[in-house]
């Protein structure tokens, strides 16, 4: 079996013959030739420029033995395509300089499709693919509807998601047109890279877990199933975090896959959800940070928790810290190929 075979194979449940890995954010700032290249560009510069972000991908396909490539780009840009004033200030992370705060705010927002100011993202990905020859397979991803609508309320990251949630609350029919306008897009942009040659993808809900099981049913979820169902094609990885007590619901987001996080045991996960659905996980992250025999004596328990179902795709709980020793990740990923189970 080909390096090429073994994620698309665990992504429809098919026997493999070693775990395949790939890491969230295996593209970044714990890589020196990453750290090198972004010395010179802005991060939005080098998602829209398609030979720069085309080269970011493949460092880490490079440099380790990972069985996918993830295009570089992020999940934020697509909430400039709304007509949001997007920027990443240094030491802050990302900043919406004219967030949602109310209903006619909502109204204002933009009509662009996904693929507008995103179109340079399916250059890049097009780049890939033929620098790729079949290597391995690339995914593809966007946000979730909900991750995209806080994001686009609170105008950049936060702790608790206040202003998100009282605008939920307190404006339901504005909350259904700002979920329903980003999920559109969405649905443009996926099915672009789709189109352009993308061999999975993956939906970023990560703070889908700031919500009850109850909120996320009515609030989140039929968006998040909306975008999933327009999308076919290729195998859709489901992912967020803080999500233990959501487990059935997760199915009813209709992804092929579902990503765990490290806040759950995955032999737990997988009793909840059924033997036959496909999942990814779980190492922390911050175990990277441990000896080497740390993280190996971690990532058996992972494959243990597996207990050599198929249908099991290895990867961390949440992306990779930027401080993580790069060595840290080689010895995970051979490890991980070399335990058979
Ligand atoms: O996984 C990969 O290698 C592909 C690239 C990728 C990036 N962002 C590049 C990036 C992916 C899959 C993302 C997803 C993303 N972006 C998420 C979902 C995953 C998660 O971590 O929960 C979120 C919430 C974002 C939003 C975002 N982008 C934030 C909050 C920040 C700033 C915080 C930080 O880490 O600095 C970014 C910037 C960003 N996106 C970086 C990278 C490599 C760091 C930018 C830099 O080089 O300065």
């Amino acid at each position: 079996m080909s390096r090429a075979d073994r994620f698309l194979n665990a992504c429809r449940g098919e026997p493999v013959d070693a775990t395949p890995i790939w890491l969230m954010r295996q593209a970044g700032r714990y890589m020196p030739e990453y750290r090198a290249l972004r010395a010179k560009y802005g991060i939005l510069e080098m998602i829209k420029t398609p030979e720069l972000a085309a080269e970011v991908t493949l460092q880490p396909v490079r440099a380790f033995d990972i069985d996918a490539a993830i295009i570089f780009a992020d999940i934020l840009p697509a909430l400039e395509e709304a007509g949001l004033d997007l920027e990443f200030i240094p030491g802050k992370g990302p900043v919406i300089h004219n967030p949602v705060r109310s209903p006619s705010d909502v109204e204002r927002l933009g009509w662009a499709t996904g693929r507008g100011g995103l179109e340079k993202t399916m250059d890049a990905i097009r780049l890939v693919q033929s620098e790729l020859d079949g290597l391995v397979p690339l995914i593809g991803f966007a946000g979730a509807p909900f991750t995209l609508a806080c994001y686009a309320i609170e105008g950049g990251s936060s702790r608790d998601f206040l202003s998100a949630k009282q605008f939920m609350y307190e404006q339901p029919a504005a909350w259904d047109k700002l979920l329903t306008r980003i999920s559109d897009i969405l649905i443009d942009y996926l099915q672009g890279q789709v189109e352009a040659g993308v061999n999975v993808i993956q939906l970023f809900d990560s703070w889908a877990g700031a919500l009850s099981p109850a909120d996320y049913r009515t609030m989140a979820l039929p968006y998040t199933q909306r975008v999933l169902q327009a999308v076919q094609g290729v195998p859709r990885i489901h992912f967020g975090t803080g999500l233990s007590g959501f487990m059935p619901l997760l199915k009813e987001t209709g992804a092929d896959i579902l990503g765990v996080d490290w806040r759950m045991d995955l032999a737990d996960a997988r009793a909840q959800l059924g033997p036959d659905q496909p999942v990814q996980g779980n190492l922390d992250p911050a175990v990277l940070f441990a000896p080497a025999d740390e993280i190996r004596r971690q990532a058996k328990a992972v494959l243990d928790a597996n207990a050599g179902r198929n249908g099991f795709i290895f990867n961390l709980g949440h992306g990779v810290f930027k401080e993580t020793p790069v060595e840290h990740v080689r010895t995970l990923v051979d490890f991980v190929h070399e335990y058979r189970k």
